[in-house]
């Protein structure tokens, strides 16, 4: 961050303060509070942290007035339509785009790892057939810690790397098990000559009786789908991910928090909410009756796949979405698909809307994707998993830049305490 002699004054009674401002390369600066206690014995409060940096970063950066996110300095919607997803990986991990040797050296170290220990197959059959299978990647990843140890000393740079590589590598052979799990079929191994997009498809949708053909308009769909997940700044997830770490944890660990906090509705849990919801408005005409819900305050409905903590403007990977199911379900001759019409629909009937529109209400990442993944097959309860899939590499690479960071501390928030204050035991015969 950039020095600077800038400072906010804060008086406390008779204390008066000088607090540093801390001004970054883009977005609001921020004043520096960490010797606030120290100084002047109070704390701040902010639930939710609405105004509250916990972190240096330099990996992600979303101008919500703007609709504008960029990842190391690069627009999504230049590199949803000129990148793909293990190029968009490096660029996160490393910090520059890759040049052809590097690009070719990663994506090989990647297919390399894609397989997972064959032992790790008997943790599926523990769990029911009707698991969610968000459930089941929260607890295989978990155990990842228990096969891969020469990948869990977060001290070793080395072993760091080892992680981050397997972490993007398997999660796709492990949400593609899930989903092969809960379906009754048969565990479908990964191939070294598919790339990324492809094999996950592959392992999703081929079978052992027949042969199976990636459709090329699939496989760019899914690649584009993983770009538009890859990483978004501190979201809940990724704070779950830092907050796990800075106690030490290992990476696998981390993850499997990061991924249960993802599947909450409010979070990445919205692409499976947000299709159902279109499920149940079934028809345009029905659009009103659900705007009027969502717009109620006594009714705690709200339109899944609309709103932001950080975009009051339009979600720019929604654009790059809405875009893309038109042409998959164009492509597919699934033109006239029923759900895509409501969306739209709704879109337009909310955008219209004040109670929407004065609160900056605009659709996000979640609100398209569902439809998408729909037409190529998958039931919603794999929408989540296949965001968690593409978030790994967003969560690891926020992992890796926090335990290179000299000021990691394990994070630890304080509180507003609102409880009894001190008080005698009163034994029972007394009560
Ligand atoms: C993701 O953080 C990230 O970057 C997340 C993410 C990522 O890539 O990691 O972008 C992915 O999680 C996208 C968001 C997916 N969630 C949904 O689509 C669920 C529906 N949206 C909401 O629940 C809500 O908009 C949140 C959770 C996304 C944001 O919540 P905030 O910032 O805490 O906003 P809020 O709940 O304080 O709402 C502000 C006002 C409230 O009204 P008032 O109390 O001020 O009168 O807007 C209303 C809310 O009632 N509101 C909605 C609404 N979202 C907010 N009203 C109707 N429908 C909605 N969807």
């Amino acid at each position: 961050m950039a020095d600077s002699k800038k400072t906010a004054t804060l008086k406390i009674g008779e204390q008066v303060l000088e607090l540093p401002i801390l001004s970054p390369t883009a977005g609001p600066d921020v004043i520096d509070i960490r010797k606030l206690y120290a100084q002047a014995g109070v704390f701040t409060y902010d639930p939710g942290f609405t105004s509250t940096a916990a972190c240096d970063s330099t990996i992600t950066f979303i101008d919500g007035e703007e609709g504008e996110l960029l990842h190391r300095g690069y627009p999504i919607d230049q590199l949803a339509e000129k990148s793909h997803f293990l190029e968009v990986c490096y660029l996160l991990l490393y910090g520059e785009l890759p040049t052809g040797a590097e690009l070719e050296d990663f994506e090989n170290r990647v297919t390399n790892h894609t397989m997972i220990h064959e032992q790790m197959q008997f943790l599926f059959r523990g769990f029911r057939r009707d698991a969610h299978p968000m459930a089941i990647m929260v607890g295989v990843v978990g155990a990842m810690s228990a096969f891969y140890h020469d990948s869990t000393d977060i001290n070793d740079p080395w072993q760091r790397e080892v992680a981050s590589i397997r972490m993007i590598a398997k999660m796709p052979t492990i949400a593609a098990m899930a989903f092969k799990y809960t379906i009754g079929q048969p565990f479908v191994y990964p191939r070294n000559d598919l790339d990324y997009a492809s094999n996950f498809l592959r392992m999703c949708f081929s079978v052992p009786c027949e042969e199976y053909e990636v459709n090329p308009i699939l496989a760019r769909a899914m690649d584009r789908i993983f770009t538009l997940h890859a990483d978004h700044e501190q979201n809940a997830s990724t704070s779950t991910v830092r907050l796990a770490s800075s106690s030490g944890a290992n990476p696998f660990a981390c993850i499997a928090a990061g991924i249960a906090c993802l599947w909450g509705p409010a979070h990445g849990g919205a692409n499976q909410a947000c299709l159902e919801m279109l499920e149940d408005i079934g028809s345009v005409d029905r659009i009103p009756e659900f705007i009027a819900r969502a717009k109620d305050k006594n009714d705690s409905y709200r339109l899944m796949g609309f709103g932001h903590r950080v975009y009051k403007n339009f979600d720019p990977r929604a654009k790059v979405m809405k875009q893309s199911a038109d042409e998959v379900l164009e492509l597919l001759g699934i033109d006239n698909n029923p759900k895509l019409q409501v969306a739209k629909e709704l879109e337009r009937q909310a955008l219209e809307d004040p109670y929407f529109a004065d609160k900056k209400l605009f659709p996000n990442v979640d609100f398209y994707s569902g439809i998408i993944l729909e037409a190529m097959g998958f039931p919603t309860s794999m929408f989540t998993p296949i965001f968690a899939l593409a978030r790994t590499v967003g969560w690891i690479s926020q992992w890796k830049e926090q335990l290179d960071d000299p000021q990691l501390r394990i994070g630890r928030p304080r509180q507003l305490y609102q409880g009894a204050t001190m008080r005698d035991y009163v034994d029972v015969e007394n009560r």
